[in-house]
């Protein structure tokens, strides 16, 4: 899968990339991540690529020829026009059902803003999906391109040692994740749940099961309206709430 980001600031994306999972990722080839410098595209001498806002106002707005120039270009250059997912906090919010749909393209652009945005023209001609990491503002793009990336990158088969484990950890199927546990068996005074130990397959998993209800009844309600429970686990819902 390959990840291109539209910036200025490229070395900040690439810098944050380059290393741990998503760095050994791009080194055994699994994924690709390429930054694009739009000020490469600037026509000015002084590469500006910003400009006052029309009918005036604070600050700076990118202009669109940069931009669309940019992205024509490499379109061009690998043969085909990709999905552009613009960063803005006016955008959908980026949950994991998202990240694993976008996570079954071969390629992606992500468009990071700065100053106060982005001429609407540019938005206009490329832009396929507006999205957000939340409600809050940053001063640009690339935190959040960052944050999509690393979590659409370990979707991706191999990224991850263990491809069991993108299927049992928080949010999968609405859920969050049950309580882990390793060594030493108790610690200051603290024992590790006994069933843990016990070695039972069927218990644990049972266990493990009513933990992530518990814990997303307790810490995110909100999540358990799209999650897929039996008609067994909907007692044990029940019964937690009538405690
Ligand atoms: N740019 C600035 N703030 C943002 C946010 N919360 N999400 C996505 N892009 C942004």
């Amino acid at each position: 899968m390959n990840f291109y980001i539209m910036t200025l600031f490229p070395e900040m994306v690439m810098g944050g990339l380059s290393t741990s999972i998503t760095g050994r990722a791009m080194e055994k080839g699994l994924i690709s991540i390429e930054a694009v410098n739009i000020r490469d595209y600037s026509m000015e001498k002084h590469r500006h690529v910003d400009d006052a806002p029309y009918g005036g106002g604070a600050g700076m707005v990118m202009q669109p020829g940069p931009v669309c120039d940019c992205y024509d270009a490499l379109s061009a250059r690998i043969g085909k026009r990709p999905r552009v997912l613009y960063m803005t906090p006016q955008g959908r919010v980026f949950n994991q059902t998202i990240a694993g749909e976008l996570a079954a393209e071969e390629d992606l652009v992500f468009l990071c803003g700065h100053y106060e945005g982005i001429d609407e023209r540019a938005l206009e001609e490329i832009v396929t999906d507006s999205l957000s990491i939340g409600d809050y503002v940053l001063t640009g793009g690339e935190l959040p391109a960052m944050v999509m990336i690393d979590c659409i990158a370990r979707l991706v088969p191999g990224v991850l040692n263990n491809d069991a484990s993108a299927e049992i950890e928080s949010f999968y199927d609405n859920l969050l994740e049950y309580p882990q546990y390793t060594r030493p068996e108790v610690y200051r005074g603290r024992q590790v749940p006994e069933v843990l130990l016990s070695g039972h397959h069927k218990n644990i998993e049972k266990w493990r099961r009513e933990q992530s209800i518990k814990r997303t009844y307790e810490r995110r309600p909100d999540l358990l309206e799209k999650a897929g429970l039996s008609k067994k686990e909907k007692e044990y819902l029940a019964q937690l709430k009538r405690l």
